[in-house]
């Protein structure tokens, strides 16, 4: 075995003030799932695409007598190959597994949980509450991502385990690729922006979609005289992340509960700049433009906004290609992740306002803490053997 296919320990996680803190049996089954996901990607997942060009890709030409024309009908005729059956049904269970494991630990430690998260957000001004915010259909309508209760679920009053489950599993999942905070995207985003505009102080910026804040406090950090705004429609993961940031030394984060298909709180061109990371795929097709719409609003002229994403399915992606990424889409609680990466997005934000010859993309790679995917001396400071974490960021300057 090579030494990329093996996953970075659990025990390389930073274990912050309100991490659930895993026992022995619970390490050994993240452990387990984190290498049970490398191995799945690297050993058996080129099977599919060999199941699909000796048998699959033969047999439907055959019957059709031409090649399939779109993803949909190459999964249809994937699902009834044997290697891919097998394939899919244990990387839904691996995800499956992955929520039992994080649920049940962050459960049987819940009172202490809160009581640290309480702790920290007590008397803060930075933590907004609004119980009059309702959870938007494309939220509520399945367990996201197999999460019990997805994000917004609440067991017990005040309840954050929905978010301390997001936070301690999400490692095991990206088998370590975004670092040992998991987040690598953050890292990233800081290194670009000071890659790009050196010197930039932006005044105000605007986090939609902020979940327990793993991209956000980087930032934070990095720019600790601006004021962010970091929204998310779920209390529970307001609540962690509030706390969380405390715990990590990032105290100009205000966690706000508040729909971002409606910013009408700000005033137009109140934010220079306007982000969301990882977030767009898990919306709708009618809030997409709604959020893009209104972040362009409230962003001031020359202002930023920037979105790191999965790639969208353009022509030249190849349709298998499109067919494997869509994968989630069907089998992992993803309903919006088949259209959305099929949406033209820079039309959206053209649609928004933007100029077209504003608009740019890039690539952007987790950054991973050396501690993740340590080097040895002549590999250099930056070697991960291809395990960190790349997604597709694009945006546009006002
Ligand atoms: C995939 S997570 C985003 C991950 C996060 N940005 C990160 O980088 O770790 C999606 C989050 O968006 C929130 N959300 C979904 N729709 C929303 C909306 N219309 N307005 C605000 N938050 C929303 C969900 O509650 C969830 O916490």
């Amino acid at each position: 075995m090579k030494r990329e296919d093996i996953a970075p320990p659990y025990t390389a996680v930073t274990q912050h003030e309100v991490f659930p803190q895993p026992k022995h049996d619970e390490v050994a089954r993240f452990n387990f799932l984190a290498n049970f996901n490398r191995f799945m990607a690297t050993a058996l997942g080129p099977g599919n695409k060999r199941a699909y060009d000796n048998r699959v890709l033969p047999k439907f030409i055959t019957e059709h007598g031409r090649e399939p024309q779109d993803r949909f009908e190459i999964r249809k005729a994937m699902n009834q190959d044997p290697w891919h059956q097998l394939w899919s049904a244990l990387k839904r269970n691996s995800m499956e597994m992955r929520q039992q494991n994080g649920r049940a630990l962050v459960l049987r430690q819940i009172d202490k949980l809160k009581a640290k998260t309480e702790e920290l957000n007590r008397e803060s001004d930075r933590l907004e509450l609004d119980s009059s915010v309702r959870i938007p259909r494309y939220q509520a309508a399945v367990d996201i991502h197999c999460m019990p209760g997805s994000y917004h679920g609440e067991e017990v009053k005040n309840d954050i385990s929905a978010a301390a489950n997001y936070d301690c599993g999400i490692f095991a999942t990206t088998a370590g690729g975004i670092g040992a905070l998991s987040d690598g995207g953050g890292q990233a985003l800081v290194k670009w922006i000071h890659q790009q505009r050196p010197g930039w102080m932006p005044k105000r910026i605007l986090d939609i979609g902020v979940t327990v804040g793993h991209n956000i406090v980087p930032l934070a950090l990095a720019f600790p005289d601006t004021e962010i705004v970091a929204i998310d429609v779920a209390a529970p993961v307001l609540r962690y992340g509030h706390a969380r940031a405390q715990a990590l030394g990032a105290k100009n984060i205000r966690f706000i509960q508040s729909n971002a298909e409606d910013l009408s709180r700000w005033a137009d061109g109140y934010f220079d700049w306007v982000q969301t990371t990882m977030f767009l795929h898990e919306t709708s097709g009618t809030a997409l433009p709604k959020i893009i719409n209104e972040g362009y609003r409230v962003l001031s002229d020359g202002g930023l906004m920037f979105h790191l994403e999965q790639p969208a399915y353009t022509d030249a992606m190849p349709l298998y290609e499109q067919f494997i990424r869509d994968w989630d889409a069907f089998n992992n609680n993803e309903p919006f992740w088949s259209s959305m990466h099929a949406i033209d997005l820079y039309a959206v934000m053209v649609g928004a306002g933007f100029d077209r010859e504003k608009l740019f993309e890039a690539h952007v790679k987790a950054v991973v803490d050396r501690s993740v995917f340590p080097a040895t001396a002549d590999e250099g400071e930056t070697e991960d053997h291809g395990r960190a974490a790349a997604w597709h960021a694009f945006g546009a300057w006002k």
